[in-house]
């Protein structure tokens, strides 16, 4: 059989062909077997399926297709720490209303089939499924008639909010590797920071390739589901906050004379670059007093924010939206 490196159909007529033609490989003419390569390489390589595909249903996929793009390698994808992962090769996408469709169609342009009203035909088609929907769609999506039955041995990755691995794997058939993400808005500019929870049962594939999915996307971390509330307020609502703190530099350069769209832009490319040095390694306090010479206005405007105690602000705004997720998610699982 050939190696399919998630979650397997082993049954399925595309494996049991791939099979057959692997092993006659060897004794055909040289072009005729680079054309059988790669009729296996298509043959093994996954479908996806984004069930439910609206503004991150998108993002996601217009992500990976850019990326499928952007690379010169035809056999394999790479996660950052170098683990190689079977790449999607077909891709669908399921929504319900005509307006939808229409969008879907003209963005993609042939390059995912859109379905309106086949969820369970599409799942049956594919070995990855995306779950994108409202979360309060989830329970009738993954209940609904024939779908136990399309959804075995697949991999389900769900993007809900505040839908736990438990609702999921109780709408599930056993067979069925569930993996929980959290993206984040910026996904949809390949910015984003996405936290990926496992259960126990995914294989070191499975974990590469969903790692690799969402790093087309921006960064991607595996977490606990413990800490997932955490993460929801720190990366999920964290846009919002970071926007609020630039928004205010820019108020400051307004007020001191500058154009708002001059402020804006100074505060938000000066915000990314500090973001960049810290995600390259360096410590904030060190680029703080690196910027801070003594009398000057850098330390200054420091003792500012200090009077207005924007450290245990901030910090108090990430605990206060912790316990705000999780009460929200103890009143989903009622
Ligand atoms: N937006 C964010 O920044 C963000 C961040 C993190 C997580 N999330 C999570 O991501 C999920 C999707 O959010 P979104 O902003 O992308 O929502 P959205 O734009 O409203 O997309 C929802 C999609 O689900 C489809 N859908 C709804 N019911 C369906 C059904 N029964 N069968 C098939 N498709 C169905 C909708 O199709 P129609 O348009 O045809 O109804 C639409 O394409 C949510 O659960 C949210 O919690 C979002």
């Amino acid at each position: 059989m050939p190696a399919v490196q998630h979650s397997p159909r082993r049954n399925d007529f595309r494996y049991r062909t791939a099979y057959v033609v692997q092993s006659i490989t060897p004794f055909l003419p040289v072009p005729i077997f680079f054309l059988i390569r790669f009729f296996i390489m298509v043959a093994e390589a996954p479908t996806l399926c984004a069930l439910g595909c609206g503004t991150m249903g998108i993002a996601i996929l217009s992500g990976i297709l850019d990326s499928l793009k952007d690379t010169t390698s035809a056999d394999g994808a790479s996660t950052p720490d170098g683990h190689k992962v079977n790449k999607p090769a077909r891709f669908l996408a399921c929504i319900r209303s005509d307006k939808s469709l229409q969008k879907l169609e003209d963005l993609f342009e042939g390059e995912v089939a859109c379905m309106k009203n086949k969820n369970v035909e599409a799942v049956k088609q594919s070995d990855i499924i995306l779950l994108g929907s409202k979360p309060q769609m989830c329970k009738e999506i993954l209940t609904a008639s024939g779908m136990r039955e399309a959804l075995e041995g697949k991999l389900l990755i769900s993007i809900l909010a505040g839908t736990t691995l438990s609702q999921l794997r109780s709408w599930c058939p056993e067979s069925t590797h569930v993996v929980r993400a959290m993206p984040n808005t910026p996904c949809k500019i390949r910015q984003g920071m996405t936290v990926l929870v496992c259960e126990e049962e995914i294989t070191s594939d499975e974990r590469s390739l969903v790692q690799w999915m969402f790093s087309q996307i921006g960064r991607a971390m595996f977490l606990e589901e413990k800490n997932i509330d955490a993460a929801t307020a720190l990366c999920g609502s964290g846009p919002a906050f970071a926007a609020v703190f630039m928004e205010a530099l820019a108020d400051g350069g307004v007020m001191m004379g500058l154009t708002r769209a001059a402020a804006l832009e100074l505060a938000a490319q000066t915000c990314q670059g500090t973001a960049r040095m810290i995600l390259d390694g360096q410590h904030p306090a060190l680029i703080k007093d690196a910027v801070s010479t003594p009398g000057g206005c850098t330390i200054s405007g420091l003792l500012a924010l200090e009077d207005g105690k924007i450290r245990s602000t901030v910090a108090r705004t990430i605990q206060d939206a912790t316990e705000r997720a999780t009460a929200l998610g103890k009143l989903s699982s009622k």
